[in-house]
């Protein structure tokens, strides 16, 4: 008996040692930045450096997974583009969506305990409406240091808690992806049962918008560049597909299939390439979120027929922590699970960044830290 309890005592003692071991963060750290070139052109650098101190309102995150999307191209351009006249960029992490766990807080944060697991958020400091120029000012990965690490310090209002029954992997594609498309379907109020809901596409704001409608009862449309794609989401959840290069006036057969009638809910990605055909698919009353600018940002909008159709159009910019928590419930009332095409291990981050941008995938691309 006696002995026994000694091999309980020394299994706890192994394990407890074990915990704390993993809580230690290691005297360096692998990051990815922006380093940029002569000509003033910034790229992803892979790096090694000190693993940083915390603030007294910043937690050490061990990251294990990071998810990509197609505004970590975006925003290298962007800068790149600024270059001559922006503020210098080079050695900040990039990327916004990351989920790992606490492994140290700063002295005055509440509410997040070491080992807790968290994902950050796309705003660092967003925490609730209403909306401001100074809420938006802190972007993860574009204005401040993003989440690419093995650890890396976020401020304790730039994370939230990992939705219960997910992995790394799956959680760390929810900060963007998954709380634009909230915002632009259920979160934002957007649709509703027996709505139609259009969505273009199936990357990762598209799928995520694409099951948010379908948990909520909508009968969701999406258009794709591939009939093999369509048949993903049909398995996703929706229930009809148009394959938009060979029928480039889709909004015609969105109109047969809902009898003429058109979609409650456009989730507009396409921008300036999209946005007629996305004005024309639109019901009575309907809504167009406006998300994307995949095509460009500066198209004419025909303001007769949102008129006409006494339809709104709404823009989406990601959304607050108080969203994302909503978002995070509904997620795990309806069990959703984001669709996850791929995930690649940091150093071969390169592959990923190509798969990125050819847009070979079904929802989102992941890499494992
Ligand atoms: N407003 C915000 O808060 C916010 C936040 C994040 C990103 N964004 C923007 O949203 C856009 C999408 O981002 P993402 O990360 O979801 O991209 P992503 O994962 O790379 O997916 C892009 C998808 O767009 C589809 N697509 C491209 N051209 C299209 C067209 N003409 N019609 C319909 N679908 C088209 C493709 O679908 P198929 O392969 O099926 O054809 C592609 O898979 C980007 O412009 C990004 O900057 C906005």
């Amino acid at each position: 008996m006696r002995l026994m309890m000694a091999i309980a005592t020394l299994a706890l003692c192994l394990a407890g040692a074990a915990r704390s071991a993993a809580a230690q963060p290691p005297a360096t750290t692998r990051q990815m930045v922006l380093e940029r070139n002569e000509a003033g052109r910034y790229a992803w650098k892979l790096v090694r450096v000190a693993v940083p101190a915390v603030g007294d309102h910043e937690v050490l995150v061990h990251m294990r997974a990071v998810s990509l999307q197609r505004g970590d191209i975006e925003i290298v351009d962007a800068l790149s583009a600024a270059s001559a006249t922006g503020r210098d960029h080079t050695g900040q992490i990039v990327c916004s969506d990351g989920a790992g766990d606490v492994v140290a807080i700063g002295k005055l944060v509440r509410g997040v305990r070491v080992g807790s697991r968290v994902t950050s958020l796309y705003f660092s400091d967003y925490l609730d409406e209403p909306l401001s120029a100074e809420k938006q000012a802190k972007g993860h990965g574009y204005t401040v240091n993003g989440v690419l690490g093995d650890y890396v310090v976020l401020e304790d209002t730039g994370i939230a808690p990992m939705v219960a029954g997910l992995t790394f992997e799956e959680a760390a594609t929810l900060p963007t992806a998954a709380l634009t498309a909230w915002m632009a379907t259920a979160g934002g109020g957007l649709v509703r049962r027996d709505d139609v809901a259009l969505i273009q596409g199936t990357g990762g704001i598209s799928t995520f918008a694409l099951q948010f409608s379908a948990a909520s009862g909508a009968r969701v449309i999406v258009t794709s560049s591939s009939d093999e794609k369509l048949r993903r989401a049909r398995a996703l959840g929706a229930r009809d597909g148009i394959n938009y290069k060979d029928t480039p006036a889709w909004s015609d057969r969105v109109m047969a299939l809902t009898g003429g009638r058109g979609a409650d809910l456009v989730v507009d990605i396409g921008g300036k390439a999209t946005l007629g055909q996305s004005m024309k698919s639109l019901a009575y009353g309907g809504t167009i979120s406006l998300v994307g600018g995949l095509s460009g940002y500066g198209a004419d909008v025909a303001a007769d027929d949102l008129i006409h159709k006494a339809a709104r159009a709404q823009g989406i910019y990601a959304g607050s922590r108080a969203d994302y928590l909503r978002m995070s419930a509904f997620i795990k009332k309806h069990r959703i699970h984001p669709a996850i095409e791929r995930t690649y291990p940091l150093d071969r981050y390169e592959e990923a960044l190509k798969d990125l941008a050819a847009g070979n995938f079904v929802g989102k691309l992941v890499i494992r830290l």
